[in-house]
């Protein structure tokens, strides 16, 4: 199943609305074929391994797939089908369809063809595979994931303002990684006007990869004639969206729609994004991922508001131990511990000497805002 999780995470980030699954199969012992889902629309893992095989299976042969097989006939017909048709006997499965519907059906439909299925093998490794998926399916909404790279005290910058680089590069290799997968990325305006950043995937031996690029900027603050940000002038400005307000100046708008950057116009009450619009306009685009990098404005306001899904916390060995330095999140008065925000699911790695902790987002049942030292907007 491990080799089945390796096979699956070569379409890192291709598959999209789809799901990353390998499968294989095993002949007394030995691997004999491999496959994976390339791309959308394309043909599922456990058709791509019986393709490579190319011959019937042996009696006794086992399939391995980290994804329950579909019993559904979708574009490219169930999977349950080529497995009854293939004569293969025995199928280990490593996470069970994430779709409450579909959910332990092809399990089912297995067994009723008298084929012995063991479930749930490396079940929380295979189902971490698919993070984005899970959620669009199970949620009916994208995956709006926040990264953050901080002190062991909580700080993402100095009160200088000075933040490069706090986590090491193997950590920063990692994110390079996520940007490869998520389907969109998204700053506020306040990191734009300050680091003017590529927010691209660069990774060692692949071509310099470019996500959806989301500029969250109320009242388009970031257009300045004289010196426009990369993200509206590198070669990638197609990918760039600008989320905007009804109360930014139209000329603004036509000056980004000329130089190619897309942008969404999002009617509000005040000079910020609403953030419940952008998501339900994330869905209409069928956008299921969105990689949330900074900076603190825009992410606090996120996290008041319920908005995150998802967190990814690198902390580095490093307290600046100042007060004046930058906090990871402010705003919220928790006077008690049952009123803080939750990791669940969490998965720890360590980058060198830095920690990545990262785990799906639990809300408590009420937070209270200070809005004294916050505005939401
Ligand atoms: N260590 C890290 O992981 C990390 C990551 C990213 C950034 N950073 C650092 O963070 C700093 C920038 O952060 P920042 O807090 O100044 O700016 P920011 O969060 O990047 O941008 C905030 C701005 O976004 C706009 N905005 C639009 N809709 C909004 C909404 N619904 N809610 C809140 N804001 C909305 C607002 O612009 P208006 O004021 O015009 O309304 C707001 O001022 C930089 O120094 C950067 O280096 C650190």
């Amino acid at each position: 199943m491990r080799r089945a999780i390796e096979l699956a995470r070569l379409a890192w980030g291709a598959t999209h609305p789809n799901p990353m699954v390998g499968a294989l199969i095993v002949e007394d012992g030995t691997v004999v074929a491999e496959g994976w889902h390339e791309k959308d629309g394309g043909p599922h893992a456990e058709r791509m391994a019986l393709a490579q095989l190319g011959r019937a299976p042996k009696p006794g042969a086992s399939m391995y797939v980290t994804l329950e097989p579909c019993c559904t006939h979708g574009r490219t017909g169930a999977c349950t089908d080529a497995i009854k048709a293939s004569g293969i006997r025995r199928v280990v499965i490593g996470a069970t369809d994430p779709n409450p519907a579909h959910a332990v059906h092809g399990h089912e439909v297995l067994r009723e063809a008298g084929i012995e299925v063991v479930p749930d093998v490396l079940a929380d490794d295979c189902a971490d595979l698919n993070l984005i998926f899970n959620h669009w399916i199970t949620a009916k909404s994208p995956l709006f994931a926040l990264k953050l790279a901080s002190t062991l005290d909580g700080r993402l910058a100095c009160r200088s303002g000075e933040s490069k680089w706090i986590t090491n590069e193997q950590s920063r290799a990692d994110v390079m990684a996520w940007r490869r997968l998520f389907p969109a990325i998204a700053v506020g305006s306040g990191t734009v006007v300050k680091d003017n950043p590529r927010l691209t995937a660069r990774m060692p031996g692949e071509a310099e990869w470019c996500p959806l690029r989301f500029v969250f900027d109320g009242r388009l603050r970031t257009v300045d004639e004289r010196s426009m940000p990369a993200l509206y002038t590198d070669e990638f400005r197609a990918r760039t969206v600008v989320v905007t307000t009804n109360h930014s100046g139209e000329g603004y708008v036509r000056k980004l729609r000329a130089l190619g950057v897309q942008v969404w116009v999002l009617p509000s009450l005040t000079t910020r994004v609403p953030l419940d619009q952008f998501r339900q306009r994330c869905v209409q685009e069928g956008i299921n991922g969105v990689f949330f990098e900074g900076g603190t404005v825009l992410t606090s306001a996120f996290l008041h508001q319920r908005q995150f899904d998802y967190l990814f916390m690198y902390r580095a060995p490093l307290i600046l131990a100042d007060e004046k330095s930058k906090p990871t999140f402010s705003g919220l008065r928790t006077e008690h511990l049952a009123q803080g925000i939750r990791l669940q699911g969490l998965r720890l790695q360590s980058f060198g000497d830095d920690v990545l902790q990262r785990g799906r987002i639990v809300y408590p049942d009420s937070l209270h805002v200070d809005e004294a030292r916050f505005s939401m907007g």
